[in-house]
């Protein structure tokens, strides 16, 4: 099987809604297993069963990009050149002062009329719903912005949810919402044993939907 095509738009996001996610992703990642095989650290024959995938980093030109924390980022490819994606993260722009600039909500609608993944985490839910994607759909923001997004696109049926898997659109609140939803992601689709190594490997413990209760990563996977 062909690695997973795996794009992040970049929008000047919070760091930890795409830092958070793609961790969750490499760490349980075939390459990152393989090594710690090689290194005698886990038992051989793990990194046959974990996820096999390739990030992108995108944006309109290849000019590096100012995240928050005053964190630049460069581009691994733009909306021009990058090849065709499996799955698409946006993370949460500031709500007040972004506007999605018509490439990119070109490049979302095509994506999506390929029937292939998106991700939202924090405000990137609002920030591609202008794009009308989301119309119809149930979907959640972070949660203090659910009311600035009911006002913004009342198409969607924003809920308050610590993440909504509705078809194709795995919507998730605040960052780290969606490092919850990622790892529940990777428990719904990969074997325990890959989504245990990754959760251990960070030390994180992902609440469950209604993001009340603690999980124990025994539980999770
Ligand atoms: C990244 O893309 C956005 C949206 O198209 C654009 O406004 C911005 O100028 C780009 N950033 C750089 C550094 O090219
Ligand atoms: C951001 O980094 C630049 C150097 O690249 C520095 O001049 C500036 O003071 C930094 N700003 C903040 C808010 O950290």
């Amino acid at each position: 099987m062909a690695p997973i095509q795996f794009g992040i738009l970049m929008i000047p996001y919070q760091m930890l809604d795409v830092a958070g996610p793609v961790d969750i992703l490499s760490t349980s990642s075939k390459s990152l297993i393989a090594q710690c095989e090689a290194a005698g650290l886990l038992a051989p024959g793990l990194s046959e069963k974990a996820i096999d995938i390739e990030f992108h980093h995108i944006n309109t030109t290849m000019d590096p990009v100012l995240m928050t924390s005053n964190i630049s980022l460069v581009p691994t490819t733009t909306v021009d050149d990058c090849p065709p994606l499996d799955y698409l993260l946006i993370g949460g722009p500031d709500p007040m002062t972004f506007k999605l600039d018509e490439k990119f909500a070109d490049f979302i609608r095509k994506h999506v009329a390929a029937g292939k993944g998106i991700f939202t985490t924090c405000t990137g839910g609002m920030a591609i719903s202008s794009s009308g994607v989301l119309d119809g759909r149930k979907a959640t923001t972070n949660h203090q912005a659910l009311e600035m997004a009911k006002q913004m696109r009342p198409q969607v049926n924003w809920v308050k949810e610590q993440w909504v898997e509705d078809g194709q659109f795995w919507t998730a609140g605040g960052a780290c919402a969606g490092m919850d939803m990622f790892s529940h992601w990777v428990a719904k689709h990969y074997a325990p044993e890959i989504a245990a190594i990754g959760l251990m490997g960070l030390d994180f413990e992902p609440r469950d939907i209604e993001g009340k209760r603690v999980l124990r990563t025994e539980q999770v996977v």
